[in-house]
């Protein structure tokens, strides 16, 4: 039992901004060796400075999670920088633009499902088969709340997120014997710069359906996250974990 990540090694998706920063920062500061990963090579790097200048032991690599190729050299690159693959996030994502599903082009749809559905699928295959052979590992998928709701203006979006969580259970129940846990996060709002890609009409949408009346920091979903890949949460697997400020009916 435990938070404690001494010793175990993390690939975090999306990790040069937002939830995915947060979460490398968090898992680090318990132990973890990370690799922060980014399709924004620069701010892939950024996270990784900031890990070392807090004398913590990190990777940065840059790749696109929406490609195979980028998904199994990112595992070869982990591989042969800490010898081992523990624990991976997948937090990477987009918001797409808002408009409603008559205004979606297919451009629109192919992004979304390519990163935020197509990129967890890789980013799981690439990984599973090293975690299976060791009969050890940890998985976070990073869903939304738009996932179990639906957000109007957000239909790509929404749809990719509840996808997400059905992949998390199913898969989830695939590897139970294998000692391998994957969990889902569904935030609400939170504050980082994906927000930037949707409208004020969209965005205040989304803030009045919270219960707690405000919008979730980086740090708030970092935790749980956290807690669902340490030890304590050892009898835990295939579930929707919400950070919501209440927002979720189920
Ligand atoms: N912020 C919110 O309100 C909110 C709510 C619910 C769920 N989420 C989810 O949280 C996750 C993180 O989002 P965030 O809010 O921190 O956003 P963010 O924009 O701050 O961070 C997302 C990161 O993912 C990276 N990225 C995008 N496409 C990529 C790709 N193809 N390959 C590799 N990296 C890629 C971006 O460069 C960026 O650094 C996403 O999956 C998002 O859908 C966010």
């Amino acid at each position: 039992m435990g938070l404690g990540l001494d010793n175990r090694v993390a690939i975090v998706t999306g990790a040069g901004s937002g939830i995915g920063c947060a979460t490398a920062v968090r898992l680090a500061e318990y132990g973890a060796k990370v690799c922060a990963v980014d399709i924004d090579a620069a701010a892939a790097a950024k996270t990784g400075k900031l890990l070392s200048s807090q004398g913590k032991e990190c990777k940065a690599i840059a790749a696109d999670i929406s490609t195979g190729e980028d998904t199994e050299r990112m595992v070869q690159e982990a591989l042969e920088s800490f010898h081992q693959i523990d624990i991976l996030i997948n937090n990477a994502g987009v918001a797409g633009r808002s408009a409603p599903l008559w205004e979606q082009t297919d451009e629109d749809w192919a992004q979304i499902i390519g990163v935020n559905l197509t990129g967890v699928f890789y980013c799981c295959r690439a990984v599973l088969p090293h975690m299976r052979e060791r009969g050890q590992g940890r998985i976070v998928n990073v869903a939304s709340i738009a996932g179990k709701e639906g957000n109007p203006l957000a239909v790509p979006y929404s749809t990719t997120k509840a996808a997400v969580i059905g992949l998390t259970k199913a898969v989830a129940k695939e590897v139970t014997d294998r000692n391998i846990r994957i969990n889902a996060v569904a935030p609400a709002v939170i504050q980082t710069k994906i927000l930037e890609q949707v409208s004020q009409e969209h965005l205040d949408y989304m803030v009045s359906r919270i219960p707690m009346g405000r919008v979730g920091q980086p740090e708030e979903v970092a935790a749980v996250i956290h807690f669902l890949v340490s030890d304590d949460s050892s009898f835990v697997t295939g579930q929707c974990y919400d950070v919501s400020g209440g927002r979720a009916t189920y």
